[in-house]
């Protein structure tokens, strides 16, 4: 199989198999393990030589709707990151292989160690996903899902058994998609957002208490911008809507009145007073050099930061 895959696909292994190794706490469900590895790439690559023809051929199912179904349903991918890259022709292909699924309470919908065949995407409810502790074999709670997130999405991302169970709390309205409808549409955009800044992610240490799940999330929701030596990346006093990660270049922190009050470098966080506390910005971040930032919009921040509220509140004593 292996000398059936291109050789760009072997160093893409070899790096990700370094990028986990940075990683260490990365559950090994995510690993990729190596039986399940070799499954797939023996996909990926038939993907890949199977080539554009195959891309053309595919015809997604389609699940008649309603217009008010389309409505609600459109409003819901558009929450969802996994989605966000696609463009109108290919949001309506999903809409269209999407089925609505309304379960009650207490509906395992997912079980872990099993495989997996759809991912899902939430309107209404909420829905908790549990991890078995390796030594007791107990269930743990690992994350409460949201109307707008998308779960069961990592088995078809990286082709590997499902790596948590899933059960509704109460009555839950969701959305199924199949495996080669994401295959063919959505998958490339999502994994290659994941990977892009899963290892940069890695070295951040604010985040480094979150495992990997947590960490692809983050991914998920980022937004890049660059700014040019010299540029204001936030204002003192201007209202706050963002958290930021420096990628790339320096930066510095100044208050009016005081002067500078911190040194930016790759891998640090700033803007994250205004959306804890609800206040206008504290002080100014300016461009050192050309700077790359990684922007977090103030509606994913708690969401997906909120397990780190604790340690961005400790921290925040460094200001004083
Ligand atoms: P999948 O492995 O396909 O099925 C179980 C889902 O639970 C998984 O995709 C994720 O969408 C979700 N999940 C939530 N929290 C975690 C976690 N900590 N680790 C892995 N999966 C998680
Ligand atoms: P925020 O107030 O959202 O926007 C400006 C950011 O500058 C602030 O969050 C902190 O991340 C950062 N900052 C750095 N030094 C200070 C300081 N001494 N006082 C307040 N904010 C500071």
């Amino acid at each position: 199989m292996v000398s059936n895959l291109a050789k760009d696909e072997v160093q893409d292994e070899e790096e990700e198999e370094d990028d986990d190794d940075d990683c260490d706490e990365l559950p090994e469900s995510f690993k990729k393990p190596p039986g399940q590895m070799s499954g797939a790439r023996a996909s990926v690559s038939a993907e890949a030589y199977g080539s554009w023809n195959q891309k053309k051929a595919f015809e997604p199912p389609v699940h008649p709707k309603n217009e008010e179904q389309k409505g609600r349903l459109k409003a819901v991918l558009e929450k969802s990151f996994l989605f966000s890259s696609l463009d109108e022709k290919e949001m309506e292909l999903v809409i269209m292989a999407m089925v609505e699924k309304v379960v009650g309470p207490k509906t395992r919908l997912i079980n872990q160690g099993e495989d997996g065949d759809f991912l899902f995407v939430i309107e209404e409810g909420q829905l908790d996903c549990f991890i078995k502790q390796k030594d007791t074999n107990e269930e743990k709670l690992v994350k409460t899902c949201e109307p707008g997130d998308a779960f069961g999405e990592l088995a078809l991302l990286y082709n590997c058994t499902r790596a948590a169970s899933v059960e509704s709390r109460a009555k839950c309205v969701l959305w199924q998609l199949d495996r080669e409808t994401f295959n063919h549409i959505v998958k490339d955009a999502a994994s290659k957002k994941r990977e892009k800044y899963e290892a940069f992610l890695c070295k951040v240490p604010l985040l480094g208490s979150m495992d990997a799940y947590e960490r692809s999330q983050v991914a998920d929701g980022l937004q890049r911008e660059v700014f040019a030596a010299g540029a204001q990346i936030v204002q003192e006093d201007d209202p706050g809507d963002k958290f930021f990660i420096l990628e790339e270049g320096e930066a510095y922190a100044e208050k009016k009145g005081v002067g500078k009050v911190m040194d930016y470098k790759n891998g640090d966080y700033f803007g994250e007073l205004a959306l804890l506390r609800n206040q206008p910005r504290a002080a100014t971040v300016i461009a050192k050099t050309a700077v790359t930032v990684l922007a977090l919009p103030r509606s994913s921040f708690k969401r997906l930061l909120g397990s780190l509220d604790d340690i961005l509140a400790r921290n925040t004593s460094k200001y004083n």
